[in-house]
This record gives structure tokens, C-alpha cells and sequence, in this order.
């Protein structure tokens, strides 16, 4: 049999975030529905982060409201910046919401400060507040690190660096949490420079165990290159992986207004990638090819009202 692997698709959150126009709720929700229809894994609905810096989800509540009914995969997962946004998430998981608690720093200082006004050091603090409680009622969590392979403004990041903050995030996790697996790290190559040399160099600095169980690969796919480094991961042992439907997406912060950061791999592909190597994913390719019909047609209306 097919070694399974997971897939998380992040259109809605951080393929919806980047957009200059707003996306109607509504919209939204019925893009959700699709994926879910789909049969991926795992989807990161929205962000409880401040409205003001991402106005374009500023209707999380509405959109969690919509789907905290759902007990069943896929499982839905929430960015998080700090206290503020958990307790935001809490309200929800306190009325019974099947929830995933996403959090996410970077390897580089600069690019921490431009995402969310904290050092890097600063934003696990900011972390400490909540996800240890988190964990202990058994919510699982993701620990993102941002600009793995470089950043727009630092450069190149030695694969040390990333080992590093992704140690510094595992000390928020007790060992019976991650024991039961509860944690993830999620490793973004935000501006999507990486080659597949570079993903085996940053991998090799995690075990084999930690790479198979508890690492989740979040490529961007500027040069074109992020179904190769989906196979290097796969040969490193990797089984999670992030994507987008019709390659949406990319980080607000990354790159600027004139030359915005490139969208997130494409889930077609990512699926297309898998099954090339043998890997089994679960997903009902006709239904996702709808659904990103659906994702790109709403960018395209929200774009097409931003220029009329
Ligand atoms: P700040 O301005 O330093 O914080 O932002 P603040 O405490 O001064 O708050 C500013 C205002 O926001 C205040 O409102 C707060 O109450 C409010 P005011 O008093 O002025 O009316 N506020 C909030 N409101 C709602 N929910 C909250 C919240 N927090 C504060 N949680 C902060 C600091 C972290 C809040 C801000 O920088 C922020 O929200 N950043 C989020 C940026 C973001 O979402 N970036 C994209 C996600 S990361 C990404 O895409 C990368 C990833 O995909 C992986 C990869 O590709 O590599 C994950
Ligand atoms: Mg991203």
C-alpha cells in the first residue's frame, strides 16, 4: 500500500490574505466547503490576527462561526499572533469548536519585526502565554517558522538558524504533548527561493523521526521549483505538506505592494507531485479541480472590483 500523506490547504488564510480586494464571507465559505468536499486533510480557515494589519480576514469570526459545527476531517486550523487572538480561538473551542491551534515565527529577525512587530525571541514569549494551555487541553498546535531557506530583507538562513528557533519552539511543548502528538512544525519557504538542495540541507539538520512525524512542509512556488523540493522532502522522509488551491497566496509582509510575494504551491500540483511518487493522499482530484476553478474566480472578481 501507498504511504499516506497530509495534506493542509491553506487558501482560505493565507491565500486570501495577500489580496488587495475583500473576499465576501460568503465566498469564502463556500471555497471551504468545496476543500472540504475535496477531502484534504486539514484547512486553515482564517487568522485571529489584528484586523488592522490584515483587513482581508477581518471576518474570522463569521467564517469559524460557519464551521465550528464540523467534528469531522477535514479538521480546521486558526492563525494565531498572541493572548489576544487565543482568546479569540478559546471562545470558540469553549462552545465546543474541533479546532487547530496555528502559531508562527520565523528564522529571521527582521522579517519577525515586519510580520508582527516582535524579535523572534519575543514572539515564542508572546507564545508561552497560551500554547502550553492549549496543549494541555489537547488542542493540537502548529509551530510555523517563516523564510526557512531565505528572507526578503536578510538574505540566505543557514539551516542551523532554523534548527534553532525550531528548538526554541519545542520548549513550549511539554514531552507528554508532543508524545502524544500535538505539536507540528511547520517549516515556510515564504518567498519560495528554495532548490531542492536547499530542503535537504535543511532537513538533515532534524532526525529521521522528527522529520516523518512531527515536520510539515509549507513551499511557495516562485520559481517553479516547489514540485522538486516536494520530492526532495519526500525523500527526506517527509509526510505533511501545505498548498493552495489554484496556487493562491503569500505572505502580506514578504514582498511589496508593486512585487508581492508569489502564491503558495498549487494543491493540483502538490497532488499530481505525490501520486507521481508513489505517495496516496486521499484527495478527489475532479472536485479540487472545481474548487480551484471556484478560488481563482473569486480572486479574480475581488481584483477586477479593486481596478473598476
Ligand atoms: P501590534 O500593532 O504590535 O500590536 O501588532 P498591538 O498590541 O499594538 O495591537 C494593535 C491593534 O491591534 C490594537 O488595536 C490591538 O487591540 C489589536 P487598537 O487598540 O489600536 O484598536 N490587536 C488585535 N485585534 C484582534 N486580534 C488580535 C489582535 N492583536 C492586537 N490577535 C500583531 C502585533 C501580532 C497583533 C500584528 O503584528 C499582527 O496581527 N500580525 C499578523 C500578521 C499576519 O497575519 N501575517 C501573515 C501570516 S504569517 C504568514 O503568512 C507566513 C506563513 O504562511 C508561513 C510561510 O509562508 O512562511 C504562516
Ligand atoms: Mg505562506
Amino acid at each position: 500500500m501507498s504511504a499516506r500523506v497530509i495534506i493542509t490547504e491553506v487558501a482560505p488564510r493565507d491565500g486570501l490574505q495577500n489580496e488587495a480586494g475583500v473576499i465576501p464571507t460568503d465566498d469564502k465559505l463556500r471555497l471551504i466547503g468545496m476543500l472540504a468536499d475535496c477531502a484534504v486533510d486539514e484547512i486553515e480557515a482564517t487568522s485571529f490576527v489584528s484586523p488592522k494589519w490584515v483587513p482581508q480576514l477581518a471576518d474570522a469570526e463569521a467564517v469559524v462561526e460557519a464551521i465550528m459545527g464540523r467534528k469531522q476531517p477535514p479538521r480546521y486550523s486558526v492563525l494565531v499572533p498572541n493572548k489576544r487572538g487565543f482568546d479569540r480561538f478559546q471562545s470558540f473551542v469553549d462552545r465546543g469548536a474541533w479546532l487547530k491551534l496555528a502559531v508562527f515565527t520565523a528564522a529571521s529577525e527582521s522579517f519577525s519585526q515586519k510580520n508582527t512587530n516582535a524579535s523572534i525571541e519575543d514572539s515564542i514569549e508572546r507564545f508561552r502565554e497560551f500554547v502550553p494551555d492549549a496543549l494541555a487541553q489537547g488542542i493540537p498546535v502548529r509551530l510555523y517558522i517563516s523564510c526557512v531557506i531565505a528572507c526578503p530583507y536578510e538574505g540566505d538562513i543557514e539551516p542551523r538558524r532554523v534548527r534553532e528557533v525550531a528548538d526554541d519552539l519545542m520548549s513550549l511543548a511539554p514531552q507528554e504533548s508532543i508524545d502524544r502528538g500535538l505539536i507540528e512544525i511547520d517549516l515556510g519557504d515564504t518567498i519560495g527561493v528554495g532548490a531542492p538542495a536547499d530542503i535537504i540541507a535543511l532537513l538533515s539538520e532534524f532526525d529521521e523521526s522528527v522529520r516523518s512525524q512531527r515536520l510539515v512542509l509549507h513551499l511557495h512556488d516562485t520559481h517553479g521549483r516547489a514540485a522538486e523540493c516536494v520530492r526532495a522532502g519526500l525523500q527526506m522522509g517527509v509526510k505533511k505538506f501545505d498548498s493552495s488551491a489554484a496556487g493562491l497566496g503569500g505572505c502580506p509582509f514578504a514582498g511589496s505592494p508593486e512585487n508581492p510575494a508569489p502564491g503558495n504551491i498549487a494543491t493540483s500540483i502538490l497532488v499530481e507531485t505525490l501520486r507521481s511518487e508513489g505517495f496516496a493522499c486521499g484527495v478527489d482530484i475532479d472536485k479540487l479541480r472545481t474548487a480551484s476553478e471556484y478560488a481563482a474566480s473569486i480572486v479574480a472578481r475581488a481584483r477586477a472590483q479593486q481596478v473598476s
